[in-house]
């Protein structure tokens, strides 16, 4: 094995820089070095979109793309899905081990204590039109706990930064379920501290004063692996929202805002609505064959399939399928279902997907879920953003307690107008 260095030739001026490696990866900043002469600023690496770039290290989550590999704190995903719960999880992600018995009692007691919103908080959500979207309320009203709770601008305090974030993981599902209450004009139900954190949610979205009233044990676990799923997924455009906009020190609030209207964003929290549109376009498990020779032929795209980062099986797929069919067992059979089914029976047999690495993705069955559990679409995006606010809250700390990271603050090649003189506007 050789040495952990990199040797660089710049041929402008002949001379040879050994880089240090590690990690497998080397310094940008170890390039600056390279100049052609004292005043020459030094050399830069450009990377749009940061394909290629580590923004920092982490200890949170772990991707293999290629072996369909994503565990939390070194934890399997399958094994989360299959045996914790989503505020262990949460818990797992923020604290870095899993919870005792005492701790995850601690915890639960103190998420069950900031479930319900301030007034004015309740005001502002009732101030939106009817059909206001849930993301813009959302973004909205996380925003505007930072003006109800202005202690948390001490972000350097562990103490005012745990109370932040039991507001914040307590809060989120009461403004989800206020907003679509709001938006179907039905009185809020107040969060009810004895329920799970999913039953709780399915509760105050769903409760009418019936008699005997009492939340689908199945659908509240089905919720609540979905919310283990998205609890993290290291450096996407949300989670890399949360930490450049925290990186200025503003408030968990603003930031987490900041996150929220990244995932907004069709490219990022839109696909699973997008799965479902594309379902109800191909209508008929018979018109499946025709719908793949179309995508084959470039018109289209198999949604809720492929992945920027896993070229194999995404390992959320395999278990958010299972909990598909549960699903489908508590409410009634969706067609949907069948269609989603043979798309991917065809598609993983067909020479065009396999040559391409593409498989299904998180995104192929949960959107199914969603509707069986009769969630709105545009409610979808809402959904991903209530668990991904552990992940987004547990970069954030680890962001603020990395000695290596400051202020975000990119380069940029300048390829503008040179220097000119102002004409005024008569001699323009
Ligand atoms: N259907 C058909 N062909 C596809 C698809 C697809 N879903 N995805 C990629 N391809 C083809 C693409 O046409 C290209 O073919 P060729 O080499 O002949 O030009 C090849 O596969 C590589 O595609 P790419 O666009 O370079 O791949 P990418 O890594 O840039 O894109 C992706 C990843 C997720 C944007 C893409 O696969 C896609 O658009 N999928 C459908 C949308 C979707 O399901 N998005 C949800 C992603 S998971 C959500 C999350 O984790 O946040």
């Amino acid at each position: 094995m050789g040495k952990d260095t990199l040797t660089v030739t710049d041929n402008r001026t002949g001379q040879t820089y050994e880089i240090p490696i590690e990690h497998n990866t080397v310094k940008a900043l170890d390039f600056r070095q390279i100049k052609t002469s004292t005043d020459d600023f030094g050399l830069m690496t450009y990377d749009p979109a940061y394909m290629n770039t580590a923004e920092c290290k982490s200890t949170i989550t772990y991707i293999d793309g290629d072996k369909g590999i994503l565990e939390y704190r070194g934890y399997p995903i399958e094994q989360l899905a299959e045996q914790s719960t989503y505020l262990e999880v949460a818990y797992l992600l923020l604290y870095g081990e899993l919870p005792t018995k005492e701790r995850l009692d601690w915890w639960t007691y103190r998420i069950s204590r900031h479930l319900f919103l301030h007034n004015s908080l309740i005001e502002q959500i009732q101030a939106f039109r009817y059909d206001a979207h849930p993301m813009g309320i959302l973004i909205s009203a996380v925003a505007s706990m930072s003006t109800l709770y202005p202690e948390a601008k001490e972000v350097h305090s562990p103490e005012v930064r745990e109370k932040q974030i039991w507001r914040i993981l307590g809060q989120i599902p009461t403004i989800a379920a206020f907003a679509y209450r709001h938006r179907i004009g039905r009185p809020f139900n107040q969060p009810d501290n004895s329920l799970s954190y999913t039953s709780n949610l399915l509760y105050m979205m769903d409760f009418m004063n019936q008699r005997d009233y009492e939340v689908n044990p199945v659908l509240a676990k089905a919720l609540d692996v979905l919310f283990i799923l998205h609890a993290d997924h290291e450096q996407n455009c949300s989670t890399a929202t949360m930490r450049g906009v925290g990186s200025s020190h503003t408030d968990p609030y603003c930031a987490l805002s900041a996150a929220a209207a990244a995932l907004y964003g069709p490219l990022h929290g839109g696909a699973n609505e997008a799965v479902l549109r594309m379902l109800q376009q191909i209508g008929d498990v018979k018109n499946v064959p025709t719908f793949i020779e179309k995508v084959k032929k470039g018109e289209g795209r198999l949604m809720g399939f492929g992945h920027r980062v896993y070229k194999n099986y995404d390992p959320r797929a395999k278990i958010i399928r299972k909990v598909a069919y549960e699903v489908f067992e508590a409410t009634q059979s969706n067609p949907m279902l069948e269609i989603a089914v043979e798309l991917e029976r065809i598609a993983l047999q067909d020479d065009y997907f396999i040559s391409r690495k593409l498989y299904p993705n998180v995104d192929f069955y949960s959107g199914l879920i969603y509707q069986a559990l009769r969630f709105p679409i545009e409610y979808f995006p809402f959904l991903f953003a209530i668990p991904r606010a552990s992940g987004w809250l547990a970069q954030w700390i680890e962001m603020l307690e990395d000695d290596e990271q400051k202020i975000m603050r990119p380069r940029q090649v300048y390829l503008g107008a040179a220097r000119r003189d102002y004409i005024p506007v008569d001699k323009r």
